[in-house]
């Protein structure tokens, strides 16, 4: 078997010499991820030797070695969503995060080997992602009919845009630190997709050149950053990621970018289609026969939030105008002051899903990240501020966000008057769904990334969640008051007690950065968010049914 597929691989090498056809270049490219699975598949039994024994320094060997080859991979999992998620899914892929009886895969081990430092109970979510593994294998050594060149270069531009709009500020491998090693091996993995193409007569001499040029560039800025792992070792490992300054982050990204754009020209000299994803939307139906009470609740908690609007208002009308002094010391201090109200009013975004993204999105929300003309709002003052430097773009983006948060006022009053979605159901749905995302993936996503200022995000949000949240709390069993209460109490102690406890609770501005909070206060941190969860999803149980 091995032998006859080695042959094809040669075979089709022999042809590519002589201008292939797209088709040709497509079945390159899928040797190149078989040949990579089975290297996966070589890789896995020592970890699972190692994990079945509770050998937790034997764990963490085989783990780095054990994650380059899917991280190449990768590149095309739009043809295997299922198993790329089985193989590779983060909590926050799953509404419950890391409670999510579905999710699985390595991020699963990482968390056990790294975090938690127990393999008592992984044993068998090993044994299923070697399933896994080995399924992928068989799917891709057979994959002939999926494996188009469309895909391959719809796959290969998603990931390299991905890798500097998210992967970058969001340590990709927040347990092991291990975020460069995922890094370079998404950008080989995609370098062995497109590869083939360039030899394909339909691309340009320009285009190639420009794209080689570019993937060298990559492979010298990354070097640079990290000199002990050369971009081509085939070893697992990498420099501690949060040791890595923004500065150097930047050059990263803006190759990465470079990238990307580079793989976008070589997608349009092919004519390739890039199948645009409708995504649905989610039609909830909203009773009309809501209690009085519960409609109540619901405006008590919009007032609130009107106040925190104009509260926003005035703390961006601050910011512009020290930016007019055009001094960053001073500029930075005003943008962490204007950051805390919207971080509460986020609990009811899925009610103004446009001005959330307007207000709030970061970059990967976007499929060209930082290069889309549709991303702005407070992380491009963010990015402008605390990366950059550069006080006129910061101007000009935060003239822009102040018109959003102004229709955003204009919507929350509206809201008061019956106007939109908001209802009591949905109110508890946004606070659940928060609750669950700080610790899925918030926590270890670096919320704000260039700023430092993730703590300050989650002190909001569970300010946020408290004020929508009492104004029902005495209508509730006691049992669920109690338990409530209690998450509420444990999350704030956490925060004003432990993690942030050099700031003033209510009005302080001087937060622990967080790259300097330890994993173990972060679990602790993700712990308590997790029990708010629970105990909200266990009281809108007793109010909804
Ligand atoms: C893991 O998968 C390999 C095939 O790649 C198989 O030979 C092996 O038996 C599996 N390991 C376990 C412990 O099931
Ligand atoms: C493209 O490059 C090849 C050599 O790689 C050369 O033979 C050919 O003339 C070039 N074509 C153009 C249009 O420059
Ligand atoms: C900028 O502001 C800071 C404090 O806000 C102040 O200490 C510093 O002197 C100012 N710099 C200039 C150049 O005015």
């Amino acid at each position: 078997m091995r032998f006859l597929a080695l042959l094809l691989v040669l075979l089709v090498q022999t042809a590519l010499a002589h201008d292939p056809s797209p088709a040709e270049a497509a079945e390159t490219a899928r040797h190149a991820f078989v040949d990579q699975c089975h290297a996966q598949q070589a890789l896995m039994p020592p970890l699972l030797t190692a994990i079945r024994n509770q050998d937790l320094s034997a764990a963490k060997t085989a783990y780095v070695a054990a994650r380059p080859p899917y991280e190449q991979i990768e590149t095309l999992a739009l043809i295997f969503p299922e198993l790329d998620a089985a193989i590779d899914a983060r909590p926050y892929a799953y509404h419950t995060g890391e409670d999510d009886p579905l999710w699985a895969g390595f991020h699963l081990l990482e968390r056990a080997i790294y975090r938690d430092q127990r393999l008592q109970n992984v044993y068998q979510n090993a044994l299923a992602l070697n399933d896994s593994v080995n399924t992928l294998c068989l799917f891709l050594e057979n994959a002939v009919d999926v494996y188009s060149p469309s895909a391959i270069m719809a796959g290969s531009i998603a990931l390299a845009f991905e890798v500097p709009a998210k992967k970058v500020a969001s340590e990709e491998e927040a347990w092991s630190e291990l975020s460069l090693m995922i890094f370079r091996n998404n950008w080989r993995g995609i370098w062995s997709q497109v590869e083939p193409f360039l030899h394909t007569p339909k691309v340009r001499n320009e285009t190639r050149l420009r794209v080689t040029r570019v993937y060298q560039q990559l492979q010298r800025v990354y070097n640079m950053i990290d000199p002990e792992n050369d971009f081509f070792t085939n070893k697992g490992g990498a420099r501690v990621y949060s040791t890595i300054p923004v500065s150097e982050r930047k050059d990263i990204i803006e190759y990465g970018y470079k990238f990307a754009t580079a793989l976008e020209q070589v997608r349009d000299d092919l004519g390739a289609e890039l199948g645009e994803e409708e995504e649905g939307e989610e039609d909830e139906q909203v009773s009309r026969n809501e209690k009085q009470y519960m409609r109540d609740a619901v405006v008590v908690g919009l007032s609130s939030f009107v106040g925190f609007c104009e509260e926003q208002q005035r703390t961006l009308d601050m910011l512009c105008s020290i930016l007019g002094e055009r001094n960053l010391t001073s500029a930075r201090f005003a943008y962490a002051k204007a950051r805390p109200e919207y971080e509460r009013i986020e609990v009811m975004a899925a009610d103004f899903p446009d001005l959330d993204a307007n207000i709030d999105a970061r970059p990967y929300a976007y499929s060209r990240g930082e290069l889309d003309n549709e991303w702005k709002g407070f992380h491009e003052v963010e990015r402008a501020l605390y990366r950059d430097d550069d006080i006129d773009r910061a101007i000009r983006s935060a003239d822009v966000l102040k018109g959003d948060v102004d229709a955003l006022c204009e919507t929350l009053r509206a809201g008061i008057n019956g106007e939109g979605t908001f209802s009591a159901k949905r109110t508890f749905e946004g606070m659940i769904t928060l609750a669950y995302e700080v610790p899925a993936k918030k926590i270890s996503s670096e919320e704000e990334t260039w700023s430092d200022l993730s703590v300050m995000i989650f002190r909001e949000n569970l300010k946020g969640i408290w004020t929508l949240l009492v104004p029902f709390l005495d209508r509730l069993p006691a049992h669920n008051m109690k338990r409530l209460k209690m998450a509420y109490r444990m999350a704030r102690d956490t925060l004003e007690l432990v993690v942030d406890r050099y700031n003033d609770w209510d009005t302080g501005l001087n937060f622990m950065p967080y790259s300097k909070v330890p994993v173990w206060e972060r679990k602790r941190i993700s712990d308590a968010f997790y029990e708010m969860a629970h105990a909200l999803v266990e009281a809108r149980e007793t109010m909804f049914g």
